[in-house]
């Protein structure tokens, strides 16, 4: 998603090539458009921004020129609304004397932005981040100090992210966080702080973090931090922090992969809070509510989201989608396709070819395309005539985790949408992701050392979790380079049994509803000394009759698919760990295929 960052210092100096410095290093997140802002000594404020990347926007407008006692700079990744130079940040108020920028989404936004015009206010885009320095604005023209103004405009600001902002007059700027990240550093006549540990690494090591709820203010060579709440300071300890570069940006996780299970839960969060405010969600369910045939259509890891979509669509829509590999697609239903079929593509680089080339076919035999997608500006993106983001935030380990979550929670949203069911429950995936890491980290370390040295191993499910067994099959396979297959699990039976023999494992996901089904062949596994392993809520007769039980919460069978696949992205994790690989970086695979 974007990232901020802002400096302080005690008296004006050239700024721009501190600014630039700090967005390349907020640039890993993937961004479109880019923007710096400083205040000047002499009260003016220098404001460039445009689309495009870091070094190639700084030549154009030259931030180097820029000085000031004051910057920001920005990287947007715009979610909702055209990358363009007016929705690029920072933003200013109405007179130009406030400055600032954010990096999240405020999912009250509209509302917010209506009501700012309908007070008089100069909107000049559409932006979010504009929203958050009109919202203070509001309360400084009522004559609200700047501290009072922002702890009001906390509370009318909803949604998860941070935001910095600066006022032409005074040698501050003042920064708050909703749910998102953000850090303040500290060194000689120096204050900075950012959505990112990294970009602050190479001006200080002595750092604060700053919480929900809190203010920080930051003047040259100080920090303070203030509760929204009372105004009241708080006294908080200043860290040193040891991490290098690349140890920040995996926020001290061993790998970028577990750093991104980790992050699920957040994600998750996000993504409902955005899908709550969002029009679109509205256009797509009802897009696909009404096409002769829906297709869902993807490779890999999307595949395997589609096909649990294609589940919860029956299940909650009462109408049939037909979930399909990209390549397959071509020969199997585009010769029959119409304008009256919908395909939803859904890809998180939004580049890979088999799925492009899918849908350019699709759409000239008049098929309308809409899309799910992680990468905002991909090319999928742009040939949708409608889309979703997955808004993961750049996935950089090559296995998908978190964006392959957020897939499946999208699906959930749109089947519960299509078929006119409340959303609300769903408020609860993101602490059930929570205790379901927590819980399935300790209890898999405990297997892995039994799992670790085996070349050839079953990952079986059925129903909502048969694409849980699939994606499993698959981290498995592109991690540990072990044989792990997929299937559902009462076709296991008829001949991957001959496979099993002392102590082979076989993987049984299984939801609360298919228990009894599973268990039989649970057995027929453990009858032949196979090591049977089942990953569901507890249950009496899964824990007679398996080896092993990796217990999920208890969530009921349409959320269970969410919490499943996690134990076995941790699964496969540690197992590439203790098989001395990489996780982040497979062999032979990449994270976006562009070619045939
Ligand atoms: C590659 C990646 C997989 C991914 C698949 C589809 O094979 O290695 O992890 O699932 O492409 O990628 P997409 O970006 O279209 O979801």
């Amino acid at each position: 998603m974007c990232g901020i960052f802002g400096i302080v210092t005690s008296e004006e100096r050239p700024l721009g090539p501190v600014l630039v410095e700090a967005g390349k290093r907020l640039s890993y997140r993937g961004y479109d458009s880019v923007g710096c802002a400083t205040i000047r000594a002499d009260g003016t404020v220098d404001l460039r921004k445009d689309v495009g990347k870091v070094d190639d926007v700084a030549r154009r407008l030259q931030f180097h020129e820029m000085r000031g006692t004051r910057g920001i700079v920005q990287l947007r990744w715009a979610t909702f609304g055209a990358p363009s130079r007016a929705n690029a940040q920072p933003h200013i108020d109405s007179d130009g004397d406030l400055v600032g920028a954010h990096n999240g989404n405020v999912v009250n936004n509209v509302e917010l932005r209506e009501a700012f015009i309908a007070e008089g206010m100069t909107v000049r885009s559409t932006n979010d981040g504009e929203t958050c320095v009109h919202a203070v604005e509001r309360y400084v023209d009522r004559g609200h100090s700047m501290l009072d103004a922002i702890r009001r405009a906390y509370g009318d600001l909803e949604g998860d992210y941070s935001f910095v902002i600066g006022r032409v007059g005074e040698n501050r700027l003042y920064a708050f966080k909703k749910g998102s990240g953000l850090v303040a550093g500290l060194t000689d006549g120096i204050a900075v702080v950012s959505s990112d540990l990294p970009s602050i690494l190479p001006l200080t090591r002595r750092i604060v973090r700053v919480e929900d709820g809190e203010i920080v203010v930051l003047e040259p060579g100080r920090i303070e931090l203030r509760r929204v709440e009372d105004g009241a300071r708080v006294e908080r300890e200043i860290e040193t922090v040891a991490e290098t570069m690349e140890e920040a940006q995996k926020e001290g996780y061993p790998h970028f992969m577990l750093k991104e299970i980790h992050e699920q839960p957040r994600r998750a969060r996000e993504l409902l809070h955005l899908y709550d405010a969002s029009p679109h969600v509205a256009t797509l369910a009802e897009r696909m509510g009404r096409a002769r045939n829906l297709y869902l259509v993807g490779c890999g890891t999307s595949y395997h989201a589609c096909l649990l979509g294609a589940t919860y669509i029956a299940r909650l829509a009462g109408r049939p989608a037909i979930p399909v590999l990209a390549p397959q697609f071509v020969p199997q239903y585009v010769p029959a396709l119409g304008p009256e079929d919908v395909g939803l593509f859904v890809s998180q680089s939004g580049e890979t070819k088999d799925v492009l080339l899918a849908l350019d076919a699709a759409v000239a035999r008049g098929l309308v395309p809409l899309g799910l997608l992680n990468v905002i500006g991909s090319t999928l993106m742009y040939r949708s005539r409608a889309y979703l983001p997955l808004a993961c935030g750049y996935e950089i380990s090559v296995p998908a985790t978190k964006t392959f979550l957020n897939q499946a929670l999208a699906f959930l949203y749109l089947a519960l949408r299509m078929g006119g069911h409340p959303t609300a429950e769903l408020s609860r995936v993101p602490e059930l992701l929570e205790e379901t890491i927590a819980a399935a980290d300790r209890q898999i370390v405990e297997l892995v050392d039994g799992l670790a040295g085996r070349d050839d191993l079953y990952c079986l499910g059925y129903g909502l979790t048969y694409p849980i067994a699939l994606e499993g099959a698959l981290k498995m396979k592109e991690v540990t380079y072990a044989h792990c297959e997929g299937m559902l699990s009462t076709e296991f039976k008829h001949g991957p049994l001959s496979a099993v023999t002392e102590g082979y494992p076989v993987v049984f996901v299984c939801g609360p509803e298919d228990v009894a089904r599973v268990v039989s062949g649970v057995n027929e596994v453990t009858c032949r000394g196979g090591r049977a392993i089942a990953v569901a809520e507890e249950d009496p007769r899964l824990r007679a009759n398996a080896h092993d039980l990796i217990v999920l919460p208890e969530a009921g069978p349409l959320l269970n698919p969410l919490l499943a696949v996690v134990p076995l992205q941790l699964l496969a994790y540690r197992m590439s760990v203790a098989r001395g690989i990489d996780p982040d970086f497979p062999r032979n695979l990449s994270k976006t295929l562009t070619v045939d």
